[in-house]
């Protein structure tokens, strides 16, 4: 257990470290100031913020009813910082295209590179080898980027769609100011899991802020007869080194069995699933209490490219007794009825957190084959 820990301390560490050069790839630390505004949730209740028994509570309530009754809106507004990783090509034709790569709950921008468990988990190093820019960001709250911001008032929905909206303005723009030191007409939303319905909630917001969009663990035929990975306790409580001092309101995962049954199924390496416990993320209470902000039904209004992958076995987006995988993917496309394309994939033996299984070297391909064929004409 030491050993493995110190292991894979060093291999994150290997990882964080930039600018480095990964085969195809030079990925470089980037950070924006993003000025920008939302109307958040007054949330009708809220726990005794001191108490973690009651902050749990409220958490496993709104799981419950996904999402929590609001009194009123607050309109919350500043410059927030957003971190990133930014990779580009460094042989071969670049395609001009910039990947935004947007992790879920209980992740960070690490998560893109497997966690550091090598390059057959690397999006950002596998996209590079096929031409293409990818930036992961750390969302609010999460990772370096403000991870001291309210989790109960700031880091909710509406204030983080403007956040990602006001970004995708600065990559556009681009400039010498910019980070990326250059701009990008053509950009492709990636989520993961929260951040595919993040994705899902810019596209009927801001139809046009990305010509494709990319959802992987995700559809809309979800199972929650459970809260996924619970139980939960605080990040401060569980992980007291890590998270010393973070608000009750970020909470984790609490235990290994409940996060690996949630995230993992079928081909994939136990070591990978116990350093993801271990060294995982954190959720915000708000980002619960206004999920379905963040979960359209329908969006007619984006006329982009579309692709959802999830794996076969996906506790939570593929887990409908009596229906197959690929149905539901196929049938997910009711909600983008007007799609330019729309595209699915279904990498077998594989869970939610698909790109932390056995079969991701599959999905970067299937995606990637996609983005080529959706773009070679566009
Ligand atoms: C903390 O909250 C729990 C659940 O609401 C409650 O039963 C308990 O009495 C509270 N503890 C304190 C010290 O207030
Ligand atoms: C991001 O996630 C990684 C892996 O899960 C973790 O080791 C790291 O501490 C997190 N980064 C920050 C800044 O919290
Ligand atoms: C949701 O998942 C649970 C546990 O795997 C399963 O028992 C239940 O039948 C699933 N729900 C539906 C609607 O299929």
């Amino acid at each position: 257990m030491l050993a493995l820990s110190l292991l894979l301390s060093a291999a994150l560490a290997a990882a964080s470290n930039g600018p480095h050069r990964v085969h195809h790839a030079e990925c470089s630390k980037v950070s924006f100031d993003v000025s920008a505004s939302g109307d958040n949730a007054v949330f009708a209740t809220l726990p005794d913020r001191q108490n973690e028994t009651a902050v749990i509570g409220w958490i496993n309530d709104r799981f419950g009813d996904l999402g929590a009754p609001a009194a009123g809106t607050q309109h919350i507004s500043g410059t927030y910082k957003i971190a990133g990783v930014y990779c580009w090509p460094t042989r071969g034709p670049s395609r001009g295209v910039l990947e935004l790569l947007v992790h879920g709950l209980s992740y960070n921008k690490s998560m893109w590179t497997g966690l550091g468990y090598g390059n057959e988990y690397d999006w950002q190093a596998y996209a590079a080898s096929r031409g293409y820019h990818t930036l992961a960001i750390d969302r609010l709250g999460h990772g370096s980027s403000e991870p001291n911001s309210d989790p109960f008032n700031t880091v909710q929905v509406p204030l983080q769609i403007d956040i990602y909206h006001q970004l995708i303005r600065a990559i556009r723009k681009g400039g010498r100011t910019s980070p990326l030191r250059r701009s990008f007409c053509r950009i492709v939303w990636v989520g993961h899991s929260f951040g595919s319905q993040f994705g899902s909630a810019m596209a009927q917001q801001y139809p046009n802020d990305f010509q494709a969009i990319v959802l992987t663990a995700y559809s809309n035929q979800l199972n929650t007869s459970s809260p996924p990975g619970a139980p939960y306790a605080s990040a401060s409580v569980l992980f007291p080194k890590r998270y010393r001092g973070a608000d009750l309101g970020y909470f984790v995962t609490s235990t290994l069995q409940g996060r690996t049954a949630a995230f993992y199924a079928g081909d994939y390496d136990p070591a990978v699933a116990y350093g993801d416990y271990l060294y995982q993320d954190t959720m915000s209470a708000g980002e619960i209490g206004t999920f379905l902000d963040a979960a359209p039904r329908s969006i007619p209004e984006y006329r982009g490219g579309v692709m959802v992958v999830s794996g076969d076995r996906d506790a939570i987006c593929c887990n409908i007794q009596g229906v197959t995988c690929n149905s539901i993917l196929s049938g997910t496309s009711v909600v983008f009825p007007n799609a330019a394309d729309y595209g699915f994939y279904a990498p077998p033996n594989t869970g939610h957190d698909l790109t932390l299984h056995l079969t991701a070297p599959s999905t970067f391909r299937e995606v990637h084959n996609w983005l080529d064929s959706y773009f070679h004409h566009r």
